[in-house]
């Protein structure tokens, strides 16, 4: 079954199930300044969820666009996307755990015709500290659905992703229970960080089994469905919204209790064939056959780029077919993101002319299903993002030029890119004057000035036969340390990592400093700042305005934050934003705004939509969390007049 037959098949399921089918909201949703981007369908509901009546009733269901920014690295595996449709089925305050189970189960086996021994599903263990209990009910009910269907499902505790990595799954396991991080849902994450105000409850996911020899055991650990490994993929997320969370911390029942399901249709669409690759299915397998038909190259052998590439160029679609265009601010600048790491992406795979104009119409084909109520300016879309490559093309070939009259004695003939082909000629250098370049340092004003990265700079000179000097890659680095230097002491402070060195160790007492920040600031007191900070290799050092001397209850929140932190791994991403982006819409915490440069560059860490820590900060810092070790506060003391320090250790 395609996807857009299954889009079909779950609303019209849903309708004799007695739900409205609702339209579905646009990407950017209007009067919502909390989020970039709608990203999962309960959100443009979320006044519904909390009780206000909806004018369709009690049972709707959708498919919704959406997007996940804070995914983009993650793009290049088999199964991650920016850009998704969310099918989704809501009971505001109507039926409970009982019937979602069924439903879905119903949907997948019967509607679909998914084989019921691949699924399987988790549960929420419950949380002590909150008084959640543990979500028996809902295993319950899969275990009888399970059984009515022949199959065995026996109900284990995990516990953490990391204990199921050791564990993994015995025969006949078949329905786990995992703790917050897994099986909470809020639009925050865990409980610790549901947001104030919110609806959230525990959920209940569902996976396919694409067969046990996917997992790659040595990278990933042993099978289980919460794992990171190839073999399970979540499908499907049943939100059972009972809580809602008060001022004081806790956790109140909701009187009216609700059903979120969100299903991903790419991944769904993927089980329905087989495929635990989701660019194999319907809306994803004709963009990848033209790039190879444009590139002639295969995807076997160039998986990664072709998928960025599909999946950049959907989501621009989407936006621009709403009306968006690219700009330098908010989601217009996330669009021109996509479209040039698309770009980009593209010439790595040696499509050096245009080729966006090939690849939108196949987007917007499998995309003509979408109501017209979202996608008001389809019509416009292919121009907009046309007009973009254009103008990126010419940075492009700006830098180019710059480099070939660069590398040639002789500023002739500088750049022969065929507009017509797709490749760029192999060009002979032996009827060029003789080379020179190249050194790192003029790839670094390449990019520096010219906006015309490093690695492309490497590629064009391997193709012309320009020779670059052996250590060029340490020439770079240096001239982009000399240059951070330069804009730290040109403007006082400013990016000052106060970092001794860049060795792993002291990177990663960098990124504790960020968290250490963000703990004080959660749990002593928002205005807190940072007045001064020092990392080595051995500790790290950071001052910050605080009236008191922090009491020993105080210290050990912090450390426990800290660690907490740590533990759940979370993702440390950076870009380069517009400094009015940054400081009002990221509100990335910064001292120096008025002495800071246009563009400057934010460290994120956590989930982008609700991150634990934002920083305007030249880096560098670790990929993960979880890599920096447990956290010891060794001291506080003053160190001068409302200023406190903390020394601090990873052991
Ligand atoms: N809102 C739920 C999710 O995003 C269904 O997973």
């Amino acid at each position: 079954m395609n996807a857009n037959e299954i889009r079909q098949k779950f609303l019209e399921f849903q309708v004799q199930r007695g739900h409205k089918v609702i339209a579905p909201a646009p990407l950017v949703l209007e009067g919502d300044p909390t989020t970039l981007f709608t990203g999962s369908g309960m959100q443009p509901l979320l006044p519904y969820l909390l009780g206000k009546k909806h004018p369709e009733g009690t049972r709707l269901c959708d498919s919704q666009p959406s997007m996940r920014l804070q995914d983009i690295e993650d793009v290049g595996d088999p199964r991650h996307t920016t850009v998704f449709e969310m099918l989704g089925n809501w009971s505001l305050g109507d039926y409970f755990k009982e019937e979602q189970i069924r439903g879905f189960f119903e949907f997948l086996t019967k509607e679909i015709g998914l084989d019921p021994s691949r699924i399987y599903v988790t549960c929420f263990i419950g949380n002590e500290e909150y008084g959640i209990p543990k979500d028996e009910e809902a295993a319950n009910i899969w275990q009888k659905v399970f059984e009515e269907a022949g199959i065995e499902a026996k109900i284990v505790e995990i516990g953490s992703a990391k204990t199921g990595d050791k564990r993994g799954i015995k025969p006949g396991e078949r329905i786990f229970f995992y703790d917050d991080h897994e099986n909470w849902w809020s639009r925050g994450g865990g409980c610790d960080s549901t947001p104030i105000g919110d609806p959230c409850g525990p959920d209940s996911e569902v996976f396919y089994d694409f067969g046990a020899e996917l997992q790659d055991e040595a990278k990933y650990g042993k099978a289980h469905p919460a794992s990171d490994g190839a073999r399970f993929m979540e499908i499907g997320n049943q939100v059972f919204m009972q809580y809602r969370r008060l001022e004081d911390g806790s956790f109140e029942e909701l009187e009216n209790k609700n059903v979120d399901f969100g299903g991903g249709l790419e991944r769904i669409a993927a089980a329905s064939i087989g495929s635990f690759d989701v660019f194999k299915i319907s809306l994803m397998k004709p963009i990848i056959d033209k790039l190879e038909k444009i590139s002639g190259k295969t995807y076997d052998n160039n998986t990664d780029e072709m998928r960025v590439i599909a999946d950049h160029i959907r989501g621009a679609y989407l936006l621009a077919a709403e009306g968006l265009v690219p700009s330098n601010k908010t989601q217009g600048y996330a669009m021109r993101r996509l479209l040039r790491r698309a770009i980009l992406r593209a010439l790595d795979l040696g499509i050096s002319s245009n080729f966006l104009a090939e690849i939108v119409p196949i987007v917007a084909e499998n995309y003509a299903e979408l109501p017209d109520s979202i996608l008001t300016h389809r019509e416009v879309a292919l121009e907009v993002m046309l007009r973009e490559e254009n103008a990126f093309r010419k940075t492009l070939n700006k830098g180019l030029r710059e480099l070939h009259k660069m590398a040639f004695s002789s500023h002739r003939s500088p750049l022969a890119t065929d507009t017509k082909s797709h490749t760029t000629e192999h060009q002979d250098a032996t009827n060029r004057d003789k080379n020179a370049v190249l050194t790192g340092q003029a790839l670094f004003k390449l990019q520096d000035t010219y906006g015309f990265p490093m690695e492309l700079s490497v590629e064009e000179c391997f193709r012309q036969g320009i020779e670059l000097t052996p250590n060029y890659r340490e020439e770079f680095e240096s001239a982009l340390k000399e240059q951070r230097e330069r804009s730290q002491t040109a403007s006082k402070g400013m990016f000052k990592g106060g970092l001794e060195d860049h060795g792993e160790q002291t990177v990663k007492y960098h990124t504790a400093t960020h968290l250490l920040l963000a703990a004080l600031q959660k749990l002593i007191s928002p205005d807190i700042i940072q007045k001064g900070s020092n990392t080595t290799a051995e500790r790290l050092r950071f001052d910050f305005n605080l009236d008191h001397k922090m009491t020993d209850e105080e210290k050990k929140a912090v450390e426990d934050q800290v660690n907490e932190w740590i533990k759940a791994d979370l993702p440390v991403v950076f870009d380069e934003y517009d400094k009015e982006y940054a400081r009002d819409t990221l509100k990335a915490h910064g001292q120096f705004w008025d002495k800071y440069p246009d563009k400057l560059k934010v460290y994120t860490i956590g989930d982008f939509e609700k991150p634990v820590s934002r920083e305007v900060c030249g880096g560098p810092h670790v990929e993960h969390t979880g890599t920096i070790g447990h956290f010891v506060i060794k001291k506080e003391e003053s160190s001068s007049a409302g200023v406190r320090r903390i020394k601090a250790v990873l052991e």
